[in-house]
């Protein structure tokens, strides 16, 4: 049975499980995490007759309103999605319902609540693809709903389904019951197979890509050969599986040592490298350059292999690239944190064998030098211009970082100073509201601050 053609009308959450379960991988927890709720033929020959009498209505009978474009009657007790329109019918006097047409509702999935049930409905399908099932379960969880009582589930008897479909579901709910490593595992041979589609497997990873945040998942995937399959796609001549096998490997190797050797193993960086390099959209550089980072950050030996492998002279030139401008600070941002790794692990006292041969690996990687040598004294304060305060606070803590060597160019830099005084003048304004505010060490003071750093330093 295909994830794909998941059945569900309805996903019942409880809540309290929801809370628990979310991000771990416990086969029992994601299991609870569902609930499909039983209904005999007794109950739904008894819920017929109570919805004639309207005003004695058992508050845990449930029924789920689906709204479409036109008006519908909403039946008391049936519980309404989030965002619809509701108006009173003065011709009939009952109340109807339908989705705004102003975009709100976007993939139809629609959250509801009544009482202390809640639960998603699909508009546009009434089934749930994979792909939507997750994306509801991330939106209950968005919903922030609590406090549900722990007898919850026995209590709730009802559901909205005939039993034979309700059957149904319960093999699909096998699926969503699998362990993530069996999920893993389905998904990397259904990436691999020979008789997948281009959709298929683009949904393969889509999916993968969702498991592989967690440690112990990407090192399954490693451990099953995937990394290398991952490695492979990214020169496949299918541009969205470029994007999506480097996506899966950017949250595969985030923070994760082990799937880091075992990629620059299975020569994962020159690939991201040719990527970064060659002429391809800018989903794919922007995909690429994520797992690019991942992949340096916090790994030495790879910062080593990028300096060799002309890593520097890549990101210069994507930097300077036409239509990659969105990627400018993501690039900017990744050098200053390499150099600031080095310089970090090299402040701190430590005696330990490890940490001397951790000071031994980054000795080898010497990134400011060749930076300097390349252009990045002027690429930098270029990113200055914007209007935004975070990138600001990016582009200030990188030219204070490389000042002492870039004196001369900032200097010679058309504007730079005006542009410095601007920003000093709109810092102290805002840093002094924010001192009328009470606000000791504020953010717009640090921005301050910085800027005054670099006019004193400028001389
Ligand atoms: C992918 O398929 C090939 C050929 O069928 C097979 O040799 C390989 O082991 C598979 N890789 C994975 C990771 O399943
Ligand atoms: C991808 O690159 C490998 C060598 O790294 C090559 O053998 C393979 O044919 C390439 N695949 C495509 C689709 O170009």
């Amino acid at each position: 049975m295909e994830l794909g053609c998941l059945n569900l009308i309805l996903l019942l959450i409880s809540v309290h499980c929801l809370n628990y379960s979310w991000g771990e991988n416990s086969q029992q927890q994601r299991a609870s995490a569902l609930t499909v709720v039983e209904q005999t033929e007794e109950n739904i020959g008894k819920r017929k007759e109570e919805a004639t009498v309207e005003d004695d209505l058992d508050p845990e009978d449930i029924e789920v309103f689906y709204p479409t474009n036109k008006w519908q009657e909403v039946k008391p007790g049936q519980a309404i999605p989030a965002g619809l329109h509701v108006r009173l019918n003065l011709e009939t006097g009952k109340n109807e319902a339908k989705i705004l047409d102003d975009g709100n509702g976007k993939d139809g999935l629609k959250y509801w609540k009544q009482g202390s049930r809640h639960g998603m409905v699909n508009t546009d399908s009434k089934s749930f693809t994979a792909e939507e099932l997750k994306k509801a379960l991330k939106l209950m969880k968005q919903e922030g709903i609590t406090d549900i009582d722990e007898g919850h589930e026995e209590k709730v008897r009802k559901t909205f389904r005939p039993i034979k479909e309700l059957m149904e579901d319960f093999e699909a709910m096998n699926v969503v019951m699998e362990t993530d490593m069996e999920i893993i595992n389905r998904l990397v041979s259904k990436f691999n197979s020979t008789s997948a589609t281009l959709e298929n497997k683009v949904a393969a990873l889509f999916d993968l890509e969702y498991y592989v945040h967690q440690v112990d998942n990407a090192q399954h995937l490693m451990a099953i050969g995937g990394l290398q399959l991952m490695t492979n796609a990214l020169n496949a001549t299918e541009p969205c599986i470029r994007e999506n096998a480097a996506f899966v490997l950017g949250s595969a190797l985030s923070g994760n040592p082990k799937v880091q050797i075992e990629a620059i193993e299975a020569g994962a960086l020159q690939k991201l490298l040719i990527l970064l390099a060659t002429d391809q959209p800018l989903a794919i550089k922007k995909k690429a350059l994520f797992a690019f980072s991942s992949m340096l950050r916090h790994f030495p030996f790879a910062q080593q292999q990028f300096l060799k492998l002309g890593g520097l002279q890549v990101l210069g030139q994507l930097f300077q690239a036409k239509g990659m401008e969105s990627l400018r600070i993501r690039i900017m941002t990744l050098l200053y944190d390499m150099v600031m790794e080095k310089k970090l692990i090299q402040e701190v006292q430590d005696g330990s064998a490890q940490h001397q041969e951790k000071c031994h690996q980054y000795e080898k990687v010497n990134l400011l030098p060749p930076m300097l040598e390349q252009d990045w004294c002027i690429l930098v304060p270029k990113l200055l211009t914007s209007t935004d305060h975070d990138t600001r606070e990016k582009v200030l803590r990188t030219m204070n970082l490389m000042i002492s060597s870039c004196k001369n160019e900032y200097q010679a830099m058309q504007g730079l100073s005006s542009l410095l005084n601007m920003l000093r003048s709109e810092y102290e304004e805002l840093a002094a509201e924010e001192q009328g505010e009470g606000e000791q060490d504020g953010y717009f003071l640090g921005l301050l601050n910085s800027v005054n750093d670099i006019i004193k330093k400028l001389g």
